[in-house]
């Protein structure tokens, strides 16, 4: 079996769901299950058997520890995080908290089970932590994308403290000989993507009539992966990528959010016309840019792609489309996750950004 922590959040569940789907193997999923975690995502597994799921944080090293024991699994995927960089501008500690300091804790309780290990299954275990490539900073609009070798250089408390925990995994490898892969991978969006994110909150807002916040220009450029792109890269990783390495994910989609914000407005004006007859894109607004917004993020996944034989299946013209019509036929999770607590972050983020 495998242990998977964050598995209740966007990417994680994806994992799961996936994992699930596609192997015997049991799946015993770590998630403390904050505002971003989400049981609902896994409602189909309510009766499968090979899903454990245990309520609890990376930074509780004994329950780890016994977890470890008990199930000994061959291999722990680490998704867990505070994962969004606005939320990392207004209070930057949880990020360390989790990031940094779980990262370390479930770290220490790894180290400690993989040293008891004996023979081929200790060979065989492996510590993937998945990471993003906003560690890299940001590029000039010429400059190549980045590489597995490229200087971290990271912008926001968020992608400072998943750099800290990149480095932690690093020396984790070369001071003790843990088995570590870790995985730098750009944007995602798809299927349970919590709205607070660019693509599900203008497919949210667009259809709830709200504004289509755009910060500053819009002119910034993300390179954008289906999610589930990213859940095959990262079994691909496990399965084959070679000890202490680090393989960069992407989607070569790079795009400005004002774009990706019409193409939104374009496929909901083709498959839920506005009732006025009106196009979504009059409901774009231009507000205050994020403090330090990198301009712009490129990944050139061509290792991954030479070494294991990865590439993405969707293109963003198919991906999007799925996402958008996922999002229609999935209002009740809307509906569910734009609680109190989501709609007071709304309040304070976009309050403050004058039009
Ligand atoms: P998310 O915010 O949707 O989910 C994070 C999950 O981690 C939630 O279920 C949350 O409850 C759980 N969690 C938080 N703190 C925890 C703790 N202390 N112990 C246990 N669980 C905890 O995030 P996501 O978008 O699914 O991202 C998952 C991982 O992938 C993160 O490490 C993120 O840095 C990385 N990543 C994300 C993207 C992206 O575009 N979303 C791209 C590249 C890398
Ligand atoms: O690059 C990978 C990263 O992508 C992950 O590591 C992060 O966990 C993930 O949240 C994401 O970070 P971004 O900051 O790029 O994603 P976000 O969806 O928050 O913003 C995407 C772009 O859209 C960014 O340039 C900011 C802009 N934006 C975002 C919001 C929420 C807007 O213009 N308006 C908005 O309301």
């Amino acid at each position: 079996m495998i242990l998977v922590t964050g598995g209740a959040g966007f990417i994680g569940s994806n994992f799961v769901l996936e994992w699930l789907a596609q192997s015997e193997e049991t799946v015993i999923n770590l998630d403390v299950l904050t505002y971003a975690g989400n049981r609902e995502n896994l409602r189909s597994l309510d009766n499968n058997r090979r899903h454990i799921f245990v309520q609890e944080s990376i930074n509780n090293s004994s329950v780890v520890a016994d977890l470890l024991i008990q199930y000994c699994p061959r291999a722990v995927i680490n998704f867990a995080a505070e994962s969004h960089v606005d939320r990392s501008i207004h209070s930057p500690e949880d990020f360390i908290q989790t990031n940094v300091v779980g990262t370390f804790h479930l770290l220490e309780a790894v180290r400690a089970y993989w040293a008891d290990l004996q023979g081929q299954v200790k060979q065989e275990f492996r510590f993937l932590h998945v990471s993003t490539d906003e560690v890299y900073g940001s590029l000039q609009k010429d400059a190549s994308a980045f590489t597995e070798t490229h200087r971290y250089a990271p912008n926001s408390p968020y992608s400072a403290s998943k750099a800290a925990s990149d480095h932690l995994v690093r020396s984790y490898h070369h001071t003790y000989g843990l088995p570590v892969l870790t995985t730098n991978c750009s944007n995602n969006y798809g299927p349970y993507h919590f709205p607070e994110k660019l693509i599900p909150l203008m497919i949210v807002n667009a259809l709830a009539g709200k504004p289509l916040p755009i910060y500053g220009d819009g002119q910034q450029i993300r390179d954008w992966l289906y999610v589930k792109d990213h859940c095959s890269a990262i079994r691909r990783v496990l399965e084959a990528g070679r000890v202490g390495e680090v393989y960069n994910i992407g989607g070569w989609n790079e795009k400005p959010n004002i774009d990706i914000v019409h193409t939104i407005c374009s496929i909901l004006d083709e498959s839920r016309p506005r009732s006025d007859g009106q196009s979504y894109r009059e409901q774009i607004i231009t507000v205050a840019d994020r403090p330090g917004h990198d301009r712009r993020y490129a990944i050139d996944a061509s290792k991954i792609e030479r070494e294991l034989g990865w590439k993405p299946a969707e293109t963003f013209d198919t991906g999007i489309r799925k996402t958008v019509n996922w999002y229609l036929e999935n209002q009740k999770w809307v509906a569910n996750v734009q609680s109190g607590a989501y709609r007071s972050w709304v309040e304070k983020n976009y309050s403050e950004r004058s039009t």
